[in-house]
């Protein structure tokens, strides 16, 4: 299939970039998004040209590296699938697609579709250690945890970190990001002893980062790869506020 890119190119954040348009004639359905972008690099290289920078690393949907804007959304069409794992089969012959690097005030570009995310590990890194026992893994049942909390911590815990939330989000709010994180700790027994001040020291950090806030528009959980719920937003909420008392 032959399939037409529209890419934003921009080399470094102090230069103003633009759209450049390339055709790639031997693009297969079985390949991923990022595939179609290799063979494109391959070409520009062999023409003498600069390859597109963009971000990747296990292309198994597991580790976040990813992420574009694919004619306007963050992903692409596909609910629940990152980049990485978006086919092209998804697209007919002769399209023309549009590519971009995820567009937000704190994550600055740094060449072509790369950004910087590191607010979101500023985030993490602001949340702390979790107070265990060294030595031996417990036994398990001595650990009881309802099932329902169980499942629900690991529906959270999910969240790769990619920054597609903020990216679709009108306002660039990191909060279903920063809600994932602090909701999974906050439903097991290992997250307790830090509970309270983890909630704080997250959520004010995002606050001091360049996010918009939350007003419900609900983006982000439409183009969560993992389909993490804004339920986690409302329970970080609950979880700021309970800190105080
Ligand atoms: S490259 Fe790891 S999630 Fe896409």
């Amino acid at each position: 299939m032959k399939l037409t890119l529209k890419i934003w190119r921009q080399a470094s954040l102090d230069v103003t970039g633009q759209f450049c348009q390339y055709t790639v004639e031997q693009a297969h359905p079985d390949m991923s998004f990022l595939e179609l972008l290799d063979v494109l690099n391959e070409q520009l290289i062999a023409q003498d040209q600069l390859p597109v920078e963009f971000d990747h690393d296990c292309r198994e949907g597991i580790c976040g590296s990813c992420g574009l804007m694919i004619n306007g959304q963050a992903h692409g069409s596909q609910t629940k699938t990152a980049t990485c794992q978006l086919y092209l089969r998804h697209f007919q012959d002769g399209d023309i697609i549009t590519v971009e690097p995820w567009r937000a005030r704190a994550f600055p570009v740094i060449k072509d579709l790369v950004v910087d995310r590191s607010a979101l590990d500023r985030i993490m890194a602001a949340g702390g250690y979790v107070s265990v026992k060294t030595g031996s893994a417990a036994e398990a049942n001595s650990l009881p945890i309802p099932k329902a909390n169980a499942d629900l911590a690991f529906d959270y815990a999910t969240c790769i970190g990619c920054g597609a939330c903020v990216a679709a989000c009108p306002n660039a709010s990191a909060s279903l990001f920063t809600a994932a994180k602090i909701a999974h700790l906050s439903l097991l027994p290992q997250g307790q002893v830090e509970r309270q001040q983890r909630v704080q020291a997250m959520t004010e950090q995002m606050a001091t980062e360049d996010f918009g806030d939350c007003s419900n528009h609900a983006e982000c959980e439409a183009v969560c790869p993992q389909g993490i719920s804004i339920d986690a937003i409302a329970r970080m909420r609950r979880e700021y506020v309970k800190a105080f008392f």
